[in-house]
């Protein structure tokens, strides 16, 4: 029978994967509850609509991207590609709106159908931060310092912070009709997708990947002199304080981001040196009219999120702490002595000890397991042993010359371990 294969793009976590994943969640989490900012979790579909509204039609993600399906009952869903529409959407719906400023932060599987490729997926995750509620360059700057801070902790360091301003409505709609203008000029020359991009979302011709493409953007009208004042004042103070708070950044007058919503600030994050090709490991900006587009009040807003699987490739396994835990492997010597074995794995586990059941043909191989399970010392049960209600203790790892294979009596089986796991943790 032909074996089943996994959808291309989409990828098994585990092993030491899992663990850079669990750290690099844990991470950011403390790093955020220190910024104040508290978990939210939301669903992984959401109709199709509220991401055509927020992150806009004419985007790539949108366009090309999303994995949309109807429903049985007839509705239109969508897996989320992204995570600021989604808690937008709730922050909307939940009436959260009424309790501003909000800080909330979230981690997850996203979902975007582009051609699978080193450090990009059909089904990644992301770990965001939404501060909503607050139209301050002392908000921008403070995300910033949060993702770089997030970045610090789990031991990237090689990384540059790249840095735009999208101007407000006034300076869109100005600057807009100015590279139109221009790009118009050079239409021929461009590539098929920015000549498209031209009628639809000429904004995105600035970041194109295309050489020919860059060539003539390099000449292209700048968006710092359209800016309108407010524009202007606010983007100049964002980095008079980038640079107050100790940020090193790079100004980039290419940075257009991928999703519609933006205006103000943007900002991205890539990596410099070995890992210079993986793209992006995380990207985000200002947003102050998501809120209201999305039927909510006139609240302004800015984020970020970093893509958990190029930051997982980047951060070095010997990072990643092993955790120093005690387990202890119940060894029956026959197979009768497993009812007894289980007793004692019970009264482990309710005492909030690490233990595994070895099973295997023979006490030898079970030995081994308990080896391979990486536990720290056997508690051997054979006939002897459940006639005088003790356990054989043999300890597979330890030099330690105080702790000597012994004898314990079984209802002490737990007290030992306990005992055992904090000589091993004080060490
Ligand atoms: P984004 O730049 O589209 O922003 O995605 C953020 C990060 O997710 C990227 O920098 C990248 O590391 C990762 N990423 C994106 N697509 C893929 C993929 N196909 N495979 C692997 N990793 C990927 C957003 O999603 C915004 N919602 C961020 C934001 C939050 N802006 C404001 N608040």
């Amino acid at each position: 029978m032909e074996k089943f294969r996994s959808i291309r793009g989409m990828k098994d976590l585990y092993g030491l994967d899992m663990r850079k994943y669990r750290y690099i969640i844990e991470k950011s989490v403390e790093v955020g509850e220190r910024y104040g900012y508290g978990v939210v979790e939301t669903p992984i579909l959401e109709y199709t609509e509220v991401f055509q509204r927020s992150i806009g039609d004419e985007t790539d993600v949108v366009s090309k991207e999303m994995y949309t399906f109807v429903d049985r009952g007839g509705e239109s869903l969508t897996l989320r590609p992204e995570g600021t529409a989604g808690v937008v959407r709730a922050l909307v719906t939940e009436g959260l709106c009424q309790n501003l400023p909000q800080k909330l932060m979230y981690y997850g599987p996203m979902f975007r159908y582009d051609r699978p490729q080193k450090g990009r997926f059909r089904q990644f995750h992301q770990v965001g931060f939404e501060h909503i509620g607050c139209k301050s360059p002392y908000a921008d700057v403070l995300v910033i310092a949060l993702c770089s801070n997030i970045l610090n902790r789990i031991g990237v360091i090689d990384f540059k912070i790249l840095v735009n301003t999208l101007g407000d409505a006034e300076t869109k709609a100005s600057y807009t009709g100015a590279i139109v203008k221009y790009f118009s000029r050079h239409e021929s020359k461009l590539s098929e997708d920015s000549q498209k991009r031209l009628h639809k979302n000429p904004l995105r011709i600035l970041d194109s990947k295309s050489p020919v493409d860059q060539e003539i953007c390099f000449m292209a009208p700048k968006i710092t002199d359209y800016l309108s004042r407010d524009a202007g004042a606010f983007f100049e103070k964002v980095c008079s304080l980038l640079e107050q708070h100790g940020i090193r950044f790079e100004l980039d007058q290419f940075l257009v981001r991928g999703l519609d919503y933006y205006c103000h600030t943007a900002f991205e994050i890539k990596m410099v040196g070995n890992h210079e090709d993986i793209g992006s490991v995380g990207g985000g900006g200002r947003y102050d009219n998501l809120v209201s587009e999305m039927g909510g009040p006139d609240a302004p807003g800015v984020g970020f999120a970093l893509g958990i699987e190029r930051l997982m490739s980047v951060i070095e396994k010997g990072n990643i702490p092993i955790q120093n835990l005690f387990k202890v492997a119940i060894v029956p010597v026959d197979n009768p002595d497993k009812d007894a074995c289980m007793a004692i794995i019970k009264d482990l586990y309710d005492n909030g000890i690490n233990a595994e059941l070895t099973e295997g043909a023979d006490v030898g191989k079970r030995m081994r397991m308990a080896d391979k399970l990486g536990c720290d010392v056997a508690y051997i049960v054979g006939e002897t042993e459940r006639m005088s209600k003790t356990i054989t203790v043999k300890f597979l790892r330890e030099t330690n010359e105080s702790l000597k294979n012994t004898k314990i009596d079984m209802d002490i089986a737990a007290k030992v371990a306990k005992h055992y796991a904090e000589v091993k943790v004080n060490r």
